[in-house]
């Protein structure tokens, strides 16, 4: 039986409603925290459902599935502890950090601890340099963390506590978090409170604020255009453009005397250049390769598979015949 229950099928569709009807696969990243959030990890079971309610096969959602860092492809402990080890926590002590983590817990990098409650990872980066080094756990931030900080955070942990990050709210499970980063509420009450920003965020929105500096016309209510729609407005614009293209400037021609005596135009070095076969073939190639509709990527299409193939042959058969005319012309 599908570990994925009824419950899970009505969030799935709820997810996929958030998105335009044709443009229903960028459902796919939040449907895949959906489905670790069920089994601690992006399984073989989660991206065949994927694929099943996307519409898509499961090559395209296990590309996906193995880009991001943060889609598991196997299970994972209770809390994932990630260490910044990248250039700017580095210099600070980051490594130190997860080495003697890494000692501590006995496990190495995307390993757990026999109990299944940590994961460890380093990371490159976690987007919060001003704080250095940090760690997070279940993706909250502990900011300047050093190796003794961080080696009590793991402790607490394991023996059933819940230490409180530096920022963000209060620590849940992996899975619980998932379900968040799926766009569900966090629903622990109060949960979303906890924790303030931390002052070099914060000294950053101060200078703006003294500064004036602001984003202007952002319509933080701005629906996402449909890709109907969104073909549309792109059609009209192109439109727009050519219509304000200026004329093209006759050239001057010099009139000869043709053989029979009668005048002909013949180009001079102003005379604009003929259209190109380069420009009609390019034409035609935009014409019969339509932008990606939402279930097939370009070049999918067994009509288009078929046309390459087409071509590929005729021309082989063009150069076969061209030798063949050409030994024959020699011999
Ligand atoms: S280098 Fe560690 S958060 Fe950027």
């Amino acid at each position: 039986m599908s570990v994925f229950t009824d419950e899970i099928r009505e969030r799935a569709r709820e997810i996929i409603a958030r998105y335009p009807a044709d443009r229903s696969r960028s459902a796919l990243l939040p449907l895949l925290h959906l489905v670790q959030a069920e089994e601690g990890y992006v399984s073989p079971a989660g991206v065949t459902f994927c694929a099943e309610v996307l519409g898509l096969n499961k090559a395209q959602v296990g590309a996906v599935a193995t880009f991001y860092t943060m889609y598991k492809r196997k299970p994972t402990g209770d809390f994932l502890v990630s260490v910044c080890t990248n250039t700017m926590c580095n210099v600070l002590g980051g490594q130190e950090v997860y080495d003697t983590l890494s000692e501590h817990l006995g496990v190495g990098h995307d390993e757990t601890t026999a109990d299944g409650t940590i994961t460890l990872e380093h990371a490159e980066c976690l987007a919060a340099c001003d704080y250095g080094p940090v760690m997070t756990v279940n993706y909250d931030f502990f900011d300047g963390v050093d190796a003794a900080t961080a080696v009590g955070v793991v402790d607490e942990l394991r023996a059933g506590g819940r230490p409180m990050p530096t920022r963000g709210a209060r620590l849940c499970t992996l899975k619980e978090m998932a379900v968040q980063l799926a766009g569900f509420a966090d629903e622990r009450d109060g949960a979303v409170a906890d924790g303030g920003p931390g002052e070099p965020t914060l000294r950053g929105l101060r200078l703006a604020q003294q500064h004036g500096v602001s984003v202007p016309g952002f319509d933080p209510n701005t629906p996402i255009r449909s890709k109907a729609e969104a073909d549309k407005a792109a059609a009209e614009a192109k439109a727009k453009a050519e219509a304000a293209k200026p004329a093209p400037v006759e050239a001057s021609a010099a009139p000869v005397k043709g053989g029979d005596g009668a005048s002909a135009k013949v180009p001079t070095e102003t005379s604009p250049p003929a259209p190109r076969d380069a420009q009609k073939a390019q034409a035609a190639g935009v014409a019969a390769n339509e932008p990606a509709g939402d279930r097939k990527p370009a070049g999918d299409s067994t009509g288009a598979q078929e046309r390459n193939l087409n071509e590929a042959s005729a021309s082989a058969d063009g150069a076969t015949s061209a030798d063949a005319n050409e030994t024959g012309a020699q011999k």
